[in-house]
Parts: C-alpha cells; sequence; structure tokens
C-alpha cells in the first residue's frame, strides 16, 4: 500500500485538491455514442477544413478550456499559452500524440515498421533517437553550399514560368519543388534535378506526397471504415507510401556504393546520410522508412512556409525593400541571417502556422486553467489561435515582424510554437529554417515580388493547414540581376 505518496507534499496535495473539477471544464453537450462528433459533420455548424473557426468558436462561448468528445474520446482545448507550457511538462519520457492508425496498419504489415511519425511509445523513442542529429545545428550548416546552390537554381528558374504579364500562378506548387529539391539532398544525398529536368518525376513525388497527405487527413478524422474495408484514402496511403519507399531504396543503395568508394568524403559531404547507413542498430527497412518520413516531412510545410512569407512580403512593400536593404549588407552565412528576415520567417509562422495545434497525452495529472486534468486525457493546444490573439500580440493581424526583434516586449514563448516543443518537437526544423531563409534571400535579392490580388488568404485544414486558394505573384526582375 502507497497512501500517504500524494499528501506527503502537503504543496502538491492543496494545489490539486483546491482546483475545480475535470468534470466541471465547460463545453457543449455530448450526445450518447457520438460525443460532440456531429458539431463538426455535414449536420453541425462546423467543418473540417475550417475546424480552427469551430474552436475560434468554442472559445468565444466556453472560454479558455474547453472540454469536446468526439465519439468515445474525450479531449480538452487550451487557448492559453501558460496551458500550453504546462501541457508540455506534462509530456513524459515518450511524448504521446494520438497516432495515424491507418499508416501504422499499413506499415506494420508491410514493412514490419512504422516509423516515428504515426507511433508513441518506446518503439517512437527508439526511431527518434536516430534522427536527432537532424537538429545540430553545424551538420545542417555543413548543407549550406549544396542548399544554396539549389536556392540560386528555384529563383532562377521562376522567371521562364512567368506569363506575358510577370506574373507566376499558384506559387505553392512551385515551393513544393524547391522543398522536394532541397531535402533531395539531405535524404537521398543527391540532387533529384526537380526545378529542370527531371519535371516528370518531381511532379509525381509532389503530387503524391499532398494525395498521401490529405488521405491520411481522412482517415484521421474519419470514423475508422477502413478497418472494414481497403478505403479510397487508405489505398491511396499505400500507393504513395510504396512509390516513396522504392524511391528510398534506390536512392540508399546509390548512396551505399558513394559510402564504400571513399567514405571520408561521405562523411563530410552526406553526415546525416552517413549517421544513417553506418547505423547497426536500424535494420534496412527501418532506415528506409527514416529516410522517407524525413523526405516526405520536409516537403509541404517547407513549400507552404516560403509561399506564406512571399505572400506577406508582397503584402507589405516597405518591408520587402528592407528585407531587401538588410540583405545586400548584411549577405547571409552558415548560421548568420539579418535579424530582420530571421524575425519575418518567425512571423509568418505565428500568423500562417502549418500546423492546426499541438497536442499531448498527458503522462501525468496536471492543473490546466485551474482545472484537475487527469493522466491519459488528449490534450489540444490550438496555438493557430491563440498566436492570433491581441492580448499576446497587439495589433495581432498585422505583419509586424519587429515584435520579435525589440527585446523589452516579446512575446510570450508558448503563444506561437509553430514547431512545437520538447522531445517531440519537429526535428526538420533547423533543415526548414535554413531552406526557407536559402530560398527567400535568393527570391527577394533577384525580384520585387508583387501581389496578384488584394484578397485576403486564409489556411485550410487538410491534415497540415494550407492556404484556402492558389496564391499567384507578379514577379518583376531587379535592376541588375
Ligand atoms: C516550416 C517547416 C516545418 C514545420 C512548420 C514543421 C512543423 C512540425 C510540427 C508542428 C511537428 C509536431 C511537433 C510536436 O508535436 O511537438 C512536426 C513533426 C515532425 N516533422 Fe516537421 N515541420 C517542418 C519541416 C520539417 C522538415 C524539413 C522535416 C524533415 C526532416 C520534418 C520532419 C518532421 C518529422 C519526422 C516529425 C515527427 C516527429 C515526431 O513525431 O517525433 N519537418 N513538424
Amino acid at each position: 500500500m502507497r497512501p500517504l505518496g500524494l499528501f506527503r507534499h502537503g504543496g502538491l496535495c492543496r494545489n490539486y485538491c483546491t482546483h475545480k473539477r475535470y468534470e466541471e471544464i465547460p463545453g457543449p453537450q455530448p450526445l450518447p455514442l457520438v460525443g460532440n462528433a456531429l458539431l463538426f459533420s455535414p449536420l453541425g455548424p462546423y467543418n473540417i477544413p475550417r475546424l480552427l473557426d469551430g474552436f475560434a468558436d468554442l472559445h468565444r462561448q466556453y472560454g479558455e478550456i474547453v472540454k469536446l468528445k468526439m465519439g468515445n474520446t474525450p479531449s480538452v482545448l487550451l487557448f492559453n499559452p501558460n496551458d500550453i507550457k504546462t501541457m508540455f511538462d506534462h509530456e513524459g519520457k515518450y511524448p504521446q500524440r494520438p497516432t495515424f492508425d491507418a499508416l501504422k496498419d499499413y506499415r506494420k504489415r508491410k514493412y514490419q515498421t512504422v516509423g516515428i511519425v504515426p507511433d508513441n511509445g518506446e518503439e517512437w523513442y527508439r526511431m527518434r533517437q536516430n534522427v536527432q542529429v537532424l537538429l545540430k545545428l553545424k551538420t545542417v550548416h555543413s548543407y549550406w553550399n549544396r542548399q544554396q546552390a539549389v536556392a540560386e537554381e528555384f529563383s532562377a528558374c521562376l522567371l521562364p514560368k512567368t506569363n506575358a504579364d510577370g506574373v507566376i500562378k499558384d506559387f505553392v506548387q512551385h515551393a513544393f519543388q524547391y522543398s522536394l529539391e532541397a531535402i533531395g539532398v539531405i535524404c537521398y544525398g543527391k540532387r533529384l534535378n526537380c526545378l529542370s529536368a527531371n519535371l516528370l518525376e518531381c511532379d509525381a513525388i509532389v503530387k503524391a506526397n499532398v494525395q498521401f497527405l490529405k488521405a491520411l487527413g481522412e482517415t484521421f478524422h474519419q470514423p475508422p471504415w477502413w478497418k472494414l474495408w481497403r478505403t479510397k484514402s487508405y489505398k491511396i496511403i499505400e500507393s504513395t507510401q510504396d512509390l516513396m519507399m522504392t524511391n528510398a531504396i534506390k536512392y540508399l543503395e546509390e548512396a551505399r556504393q558513394k559510402l564504400k568508394q571513399n567514405p571520408a568524403v561521405f562523411l563530410e559531404e552526406d553526415p546525416i546520410l552517413c549517421h544513417l547507413l553506418e547505423n547497426d542498430n536500424l535494420s534496412a527497412t527501418e532506415k528506409n522508412l527514416l529516410v522517407t518520413e524525413m523526405f516526405q516531412g520536409g516537403i509541404d510545410a517547407t513549400g507552404t512556409v516560403v509561399t506564406m512569407m512571399l505572400y506577406e512580403f508582397a503584402r507589405n512593400p516597405q518591408i520587402q525593400a528592407a528585407v531587401y536593404d538588410d540583405l545586400i549588407v548584411n549577405k547571409l552565412r552558415p548560421g548568420y541571417a539579418p535579424p530582420l528576415l530571421r524575425a519575418c520567417l518567425k512571423e509568418t509562422l505565428r500568423l500562417h502556422p502549418t500546423a492546426g495545434g499541438t497536442s499531448r497525452i498527458i503522462s501525468s495529472d496536471a492543473i490546466l486553467s485551474g482545472y484537475r486534468v487527469p493522466k491519459g486525457t488528449l490534450v489540444v493546444g490550438v496555438t493557430p489561435i491563440i498566436s492570433r490573439m491581441d492580448r499576446y500580440f497587439s495589433n495581432p493581424l498585422k505583419f509586424n515582424p519587429w515584435r520579435f526583434i525589440d527585446k523589452k516586449v516579446l512575446p510570450h514563448p508558448y503563444a506561437s510554437v509553430p514547431f512545437g516543443h520538447g522531445a517531440r518537437m519537429c526535428p526538420g526544423r533547423r533543415l526548414a529554417e535554413q531552406e526557407i531563409l536559402l530560398g527567400i534571400a535568393e527570391i527577394v535579392l533577384k525580384y520585387e515580388v508583387h501581389p496578384v490580388t488584394s484578397r485576403d488568404i486564409f489556411m485550410v485544414l487538410d491534415l497540415n493547414l494550407v492556404p484556402s486558394e492558389p496564391i499567384d505573384f507578379r514577379l518583376v526582375v531587379r535592376r541588375g540581376c
């Protein structure tokens, strides 16, 4: 019997006992069996693509913390950055998010291993250790020159893609080709030549990735029909995963040959691949799968952020001009980007994060907004709404990068967490930042970027948040370029 454990620390008990009960957390009344799921169905007021509007509405009705039940699964929505911090403080050694069961099921059956993204627990931890190398700045910087060359080619190849009015249509598609080429350098140790020659293969990969994310989102948000029969979404997951794995097998084999021929050069040029290929604790299939996860993780969000940053530059020509002037004087170099450009990236991610929120199944009891929330509860930080609240950001809808520069009034550290936080934070964060800064700098140095319409673009949920409609820009080549 261990009855005294909790009470020995009087402070903990006093705190915990004086707070309100979990059952008292406000929220819409759940129905038997379906809970609150109808709210987000065609019968209800909200829908999945505009899920965040629904969450914002619930916040207006119920306040900073809201209890919601989707089917049988209760969850707690958080709208206060102090609670986001508490959520991460209670994530435990193996931070858990809701799993992608359809993907997990397919990978387990086909490859007998599931990777990082869909999994939780000790197996997640074992696999995750192998990609921590991505977060080492020195390692990321060692790819600087090769990724800079990709950024230069990307910027140069935009001009031939403009029409007679200088307009480049649906920019995000071009940005995906850039992010694909840039992440290929890391994951496959080679140029795929997506920007010039190898257009068909790259197009197929970009399309497969978009389809994959959409299908994954459908299996995640909808009832698990795939458990009963192979639904269309499940089949798309199968075929797109097979395509990505086939590529990984082919390119990793090429990399193995390079490693064999000249290990020292390979280590210097491709430290991430070298680290992976020389890892005796992983099977060949696990290596292929990890490369596939890095590769796929590296396409969508990076391309979207490049696009949204240019969208803000096009609407804020003074800021674009200031970034240009800065770049002329203070050139980018490994580990250095002018503070204004860095702040523009943070501000873009604040206004247009690509993740619909950040969630954890907490590993210990927590106090959230004054309520006792038991361990094992799914807690969802609705960060895209918090990062647009005037309580934490003055004039929140205005693109104002200086708010991240003025050290006297820096924002709350948990009010904008676009890469997540803690042990399960995005492992590709440093790589993504490097790729985005390089790509944007090359474009701004070569072109003035103008808007084509003054319509506001918003983000819709398609597993990740993506622009609600195609974004076009008018590019004007700068004098002397
Ligand atoms: C602007 C670009 C990117 C954004 C905004 C982004 C954002 C995120 C977020 C919010 C998470 C969840 C973190 C959490 O739960 O705390 C995540 C996870 C992940 N990201 Fe990224 N990401 C980006 C680029 C990349 C890149 C370039 C890679 C490639 C290496 C990548 C690979 C991954 C992987 C593998 C995970 C799963 C990590 C895990 O579950 O342990 N991401 N990302």
